[in-house]
This record gives structure tokens, sequence and C-alpha cells, in this order.
């Protein structure tokens, strides 16, 4: 599978197989997030892959009681040490893990996988559940296992809509 098959492929799971994640999946997961640039290659994060199911039942209340979180055979966390902003504004750390985060979706596209950001989480909630020291930062949650049901993602705006040559006005 290429970058771009992978992109194709790509959509919002929210049902989960009864099915767990094989482990060297999960590695190559957290490899291609391991390898995402980072502003001044500051590295300041930690990747965590949630595979034990009973901190898996323990993140759904963190993650506001959604109950198909808790079908997720893996759950992945990204945080960072810290923050920084940079010249432009904009959060480092956020914006590194998010890198991160956008990596893995892809790797965990190309092993046959299916994904779900996750906005509905309670920061306060994921550390204690997993243990994530204050000078960290819970930046990115998302769910990953093989799909239940086959899907398909959502509509987008079209090109004309969205993507800008040059100057935009
Ligand atoms: C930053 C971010 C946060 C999201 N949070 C949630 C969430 O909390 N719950 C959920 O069901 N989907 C969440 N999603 C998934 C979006 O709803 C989904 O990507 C969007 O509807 C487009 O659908 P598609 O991914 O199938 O293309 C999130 C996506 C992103 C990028």
């Amino acid at each position: 599978m290429d970058v771009m098959d992978a992109i194709e492929a790509r959509w919002s799971v929210r049902s989960y197989a009864k099915r767990p994640v094989e482990p060297e999946k999960v590695a190559a997961i957290m490899e291609a997030g391991r390898l995402a640039p980072t502003a001044s290659n500051e590295q300041k994060w930690k990747l965590i892959a949630v595979t034990d199911p009973e901190l898996i039942a323990a993140m759904v209340p963190a993650c506001k009681d959604v109950k198909w979180v808790g079908t997720a055979p893996l759950i992945l966390v990204a945080c960072s040490e810290g923050d920084r902003e940079m010249i432009c504004g904009q959060s480092a750390r956020t914006v590194d893990c998010t890198i991160a985060m956008s990596y893995m979706t892809l790797e965990a596209i190309e092993q046959g996988l299916g994904w779900c950001w996750l906005g509905w989480f309670y920061p306060e909630k994921v550390h204690e559940v997993l243990g994530i020291p204050d000078e960290y930062m819970v930046v990115a949650v998302a769910t990953v296992g093989y799909p239940a049901k086959e899907g398909r993602r959502s509509a987008k705006k079209s090109a004309e809509e969205v993507i800008v040559y040059n100057r935009m006005a």
C-alpha cells in the first residue's frame, strides 16, 4: 500500500472486532510515531500504547464514558513534556504530537487496522488511569483495532473549496 492508498482507505472506525492487534503491528505503529519530526528535534514526548484490557476499560470513563471506546484492543495516547510556544504562536508540543499521531494513523491503516481520533477525553482522568506525571500534557488520544464492519470516510469538501495555490486573495 502506498501512502496515498492509506490516506484514501482511512475512515473513522467506532466499532472494533474482538481481535487483538498483533504486538509487531503495535510496534510498527509506535515506530512510525517515534520517527516523526518534532520542533527543533526536541522529542519531548511519550507515545503510549495501551493494550491491557483493564486499562482500556478504565479509559472508557476517561473518554466521556463512550462505550465503543472500550471495544478497541489498542488505545494510543500522545503526551508532551511541558510546552513551548513557537515564533508562529502555535504550541510546539501540540503540533509534534499531532504529526506523530498522523504518521501512526497511516501505519495503522497500512497494517489493516482502523482508527478514530478522540477529542472526547478528560486529560486529568487519562493522567490518573495511565500514571502520566503532572509535567506531561495529554495532547491526543485515539482508538485502534480491526473494524467490526465496513465503512467509509465522511464526505470531504471539494478541492476548489479548500485548496489554494499561491495567494488566497
Ligand atoms: C482532532 C479530532 C478529534 C476527534 N474527536 C472525535 C471524538 O471525540 N469522537 C468521535 O467519535 N470522533 C472524533 N473524531 C473523528 C471525526 O469526527 C472524523 O474524523 C470526521 O467526522 C470525519 O470523518 P472521517 O474520519 O471518517 O473522514 C475526531 C477527529 C479529529 C481529527
